[in-house]
């Protein structure tokens, strides 16, 4: 190594321009002036060479040998400018050879070999270099710094005090020179510093060199950087990885992790797959064997594979395809709804025929509450002997709830389907999604979009749920959903299903009801088996008038259920009870009646008729007010009236004022008066056409001063000529009529045809009057008085 010692000033004596001195020549290794350099001499024509120039002053030539191979080099295979150099410090070694040190004193240019044996000399010219720092000199100066700078910081081969040497020097070619001997050049580098003379050519020639070697030994410390990190990273993997396995040997855990996997693996053997879904498992379980235990992937595919092998992929129960058993059993769980246990023994019938090719139905059950849709569907499954699961879609407004979350969600799990699928264990279950009409929907997705998938018999045999990632045969499952109303569904939805109609059941329904069923499970449910009790027809028929208002049969049962719960515990406290529960005898068991007060109104009156809606509970009667106050013509509505409700009280006033000379309604009354239009019940918002022809009435009833019968009610829309339109829910409306107690019903002459649908019973109770203009409507509404009254009272009560 070089050494640097810069108060180490030898004159450089230029009196003698040549000389002739011995020459040293060396391989590998260039001497700069001024530079302290250890030699090791080990050839004997240069120790000789060494001796020689001990003892003429310790001058000796340092010349570098073109091929370091050559033992005795000649004349051209010498570099031709070499270094006049001072020998110090000399040290035999034991081992044979010289340790020398020199010190460079100016450069030499070889003249001539003046003797060759037995060792050379040389004759030599002195090279004078300038030591002048001319401007340009300076400016190389500093950038040969600022690399050597860098230079120094990065390769670790060079001290760092090599800069700080540097700095002090103030002479470009010294400064030159110097770096040249510390930075890791090659011999022929090097030399080609020391062959030039002139300092500020050697100052430009060493930054190129400079800035070639920074580059190269920034590319390596990148890549030294990038090779520490990755062993950082693997060594910590691995250590982390040890400690792991230390704590789970101590713990035992490994073996239960193994024995776990062999039980999935065991289990994937045995059941009966499909091919993808067994490809799909067995990839997720060799994931699932490589993986170290405690990554948090380990649970997550567990349970993954979990719902695979839990799933029914090929289970099917056998149904039981007896058309008289099944009849039997829905006759014997429900009273009524022949149209719903039809459809259900021809799906039957079909399927002995035409077997597998036929897809299951999709049926939806529509009718008000406690109409025995969701008891009948249970029933369904029994008689065919299918597993039965019920889903609620009331509320759902996140369409992950029917189709699973994504697997790299935290707690991901299927959507409602698959796992019911699952809870079924069969891929032929009567699967009922119940209340379909109260699915939401909002930024997490359309649940219902999800819905048409799995209700789409043409592409239900492939249903994808997120989790699950594989598509689903759900061909096989029967379908039943249930719904109050179908308005609210979605009408792709509608299109996919088979609609049956539930409707409300009239008084003698009811009772029949009561009697097969609901008295049979009440007394056994409240423990009352072979205890002597029964409940008159007058007791049951007070139940359904006054204890309960309901299209259903459920508020009838809970009555019911309530009566026997009090004889229990009469029993069970040893009072006696009695053998006959009577009319009389309700008030003591249900409190008061409920509903006593007809919605009617006490007698007829001015401003005020009976319309019926159609509701979700079925349908019940609605009055509607008008009254009249000196004003000026204006119209205020209350009580919750919707869009389409409010263009129909326009077109009814429209009628009203476009016909008053028929109703002997002077037409400056209209100038005269503002109407208020009320319906009651304002907390429950109304819409729809169908209340027209009632409003209609309610109008001109109040400017003509004309009565309305109290027992009439009456359904339909209205145009502007008063030609009475056809409305929806017509069953449902005349039971409601009936139920309330009216005696006449006006209906739309075009629903005529619906009246089929309606028990012929009401058809006897009820005077069913079909009106195809509103003439004919207010003909059988209004009691018209031929002597009309001259006074006006000031406002039509209301
Ligand atoms: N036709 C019927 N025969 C025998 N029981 C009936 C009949 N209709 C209803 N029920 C009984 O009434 C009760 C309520 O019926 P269910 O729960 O099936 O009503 P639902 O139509 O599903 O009502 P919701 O629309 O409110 O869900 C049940 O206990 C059911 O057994
Ligand atoms: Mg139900």
């Amino acid at each position: 190594m070089q050494a640097i010692d810069k108060e180490f000033d030898i004159p450089v004596d230029m009196d003698e321009p040549e000389v002739e001195l011995p020459l040293l020549a060396v391989r590998d290794t260039i001497v700069f002036p001024r530079m302290l350099t250890p030699l090791f001499v080990g050839r004997k024509r240069s120790i000789l060479a060494l001796e020689a120039a001990m003892a003429e002053n310790n001058q000796i030539v340092v010349v570098t040998q073109k091929d370091p191979d050559i033992e005795t080099p000649g004349e051209d295979e010498l570099y031709t400018i070499g270094t006049e150099a001072i020998v110090g410090r000399m040290l035999k070694m034991p081992e044979g050879g010289t340790n020398i040190l020199v010190q460079g004193s100016q450069r030499i240019e070889l003249l001539e070999f003046t003797q060759f044996e037995p060792y050379p000399r040389v004759r030599v010219r002195r090279l004078q270099e300038s030591d002048e720092k001319s401007l340009s000199a300076e400016a190389l100066m500093r950038a040969v710094l600022a690399l050597f700078e860098k230079c120094v910081q990065l390769d670790r081969n060079v001290p760092d005090d090599a800069y700080v040497a540097a700095l002090n020097i103030d002479e470009p070619g010294w400064m030159a020179d110097m770096i040249a001997s510390v930075m890791d050049f090659d011999v022929e580098q090097r030399q080609q510093i020391l062959s030039m003379v002139d300092p500020p050519t050697r100052l430009q020639q060493l930054s190129i060199m400079l800035a070639q070697e920074l580059d190269v030994l920034e590319l390596e410390s990148q890549i030294q950087d990038r090779v520490q990190q990755e062993v950082d990273k693997g060594q910590r993997e691995y250590f982390l990885r040890e400690q792991m396995r230390v704590i789970q040997s101590e713990l035992g855990e490994m073996d239960g992790q193994l024995s776990e996997l062999n039980e999935v693996r065991q289990k994937l053997a045995e059941v009966v797959l499909p091919q993808e879904v067994r490809e799909k498992a067995e990839k997720e379980l060799a994931r699932l064997s490589v993986m170290p235990l405690g990554a948090p992937e380990v649970g997550i595919i567990r349970s993954y594979l979990d719902w695979i092998l839990e799933l029914p992929w090929a289970e099917i129960s056998e149904d039981n395809d007896d058309i008289g058993h099944v009849s039997n059993v829905l006759d014997s769980n429900h009273f009524g709804i022949p149209k719903a246990k039809e459809r259900i023994l021809e799906h039957i019938a079909v399927r002995q025929r035409a077997g597998d090719k036929m897809r299951s139905p999709i049926l939806c059950f529509v009718g008000p509450p406690g109409t025995g849709k969701t008891s009948l569907g249970r029933s369904i499954a029994d008689a065919l002997g299918r597993k039965f699961i019920r889903v609620s879609l009331g509320g759902i407004r996140d369409e992950a709830e029917i189709r699973g979350h994504r697997r790299t969600y935290i707690g991901a799990l299927p959507g409602r389907i698959i796992q019911n699928m699952r809870r079924a264990g069969t891929l032929n279950p009567v699967f009922m999604l119940d209340e379909v009409d109260k699915i939401g929907a909002d930024f997490r997705g359309d649940p219902s979009a999800a819905l048409l998938e799995a209700l789409d018999p043409e592409q239900n045999n492939s249903f994808s749920d997120h989790y699950l990632e594989l598509d689903y045969d759900l061909s096989k499952v029967l379908f039943i959903t249930t719904a109050n109303s179908l308005y609210p569904i979605p009408s792709p939805l509608q299109d996919r299903m088979e609609v049956i109609e539930f409707s409300g059941y009239i008084e003698e329904e009811k009772l029949e009801i009561a009697h097969q069923f609901i008295i049979p499970r009440q007394i056994e449910e409240n423990g009352l088996e072979g205890i002597d009790i029964r409940i008159a027809d007058k007791a049951l028929q007070g139940i359904v008038r006054e204890y309960t208002y309901e299209a259903g049969v459920r508020n009838l049962e809970r009555e019911i259920g309530r009566i026997f719960r009090k004889i229990t515990r009469r029993l069970a406290e040893g009072k006696a009870v009695p053998k006959l529960i009577t009319r009389q005898s309700l008030v003591k068991y249900l409190g008061p009646p409920r509903f006593m007060e007809s919605k009617l109104n006490d007698e007829d009156e001015v401003g005020i008729a009976t319309g019926i809606a159609y509701t979700e509970a079925g349908g019940d009667v609605m009055p509607i007010e008008v009254a009249l106050m000196p004003g000026k013509g204006d119209l205020t509505l209350t009580g919750q009236l919707g869009d389409v409700m409010q263009e129909s009280i326009q077109a009814a006033l429209s009628y009203t004022r476009s016909h008053a000379k028929d109703y002997n309604i002077n037409k400056t009354t209209f100038e005269k008066f503002d109407i208020h239009l009320h319906i009651p019940e304002g907390a429950i918002p109304k819409d729809g056409p169908s209340a027209g022809i009632t409003m209609a009435t309610a109008l001109i009833s109040a400017f003509s001063n004309y009565k309305v019968r109290r027992n009439v009610a009456m359904t339909g829309e209205i145009t502007l000529r008063g030609k009475v339109l056809p409305i929806g829910g017509l069953k449902e409306k005349i039971l409601a009529a009936h139920r309330a107690g009216v005696n006449t019903v006006i209906v739309p002459h075009q629903n005529q045809k619906d009246m089929i649908d309606v028990p012929k019973k009401v058809q006897r109770d009820l005077n069913i009057v079909f009106a195809d203009k509103m003439d004919e409507v207010l003909k059988t509404a209004l009691i018209i008085t031929e002597k009309k009254s001259t006074k006006r009272r000031s406002a039509a009560s209301a």
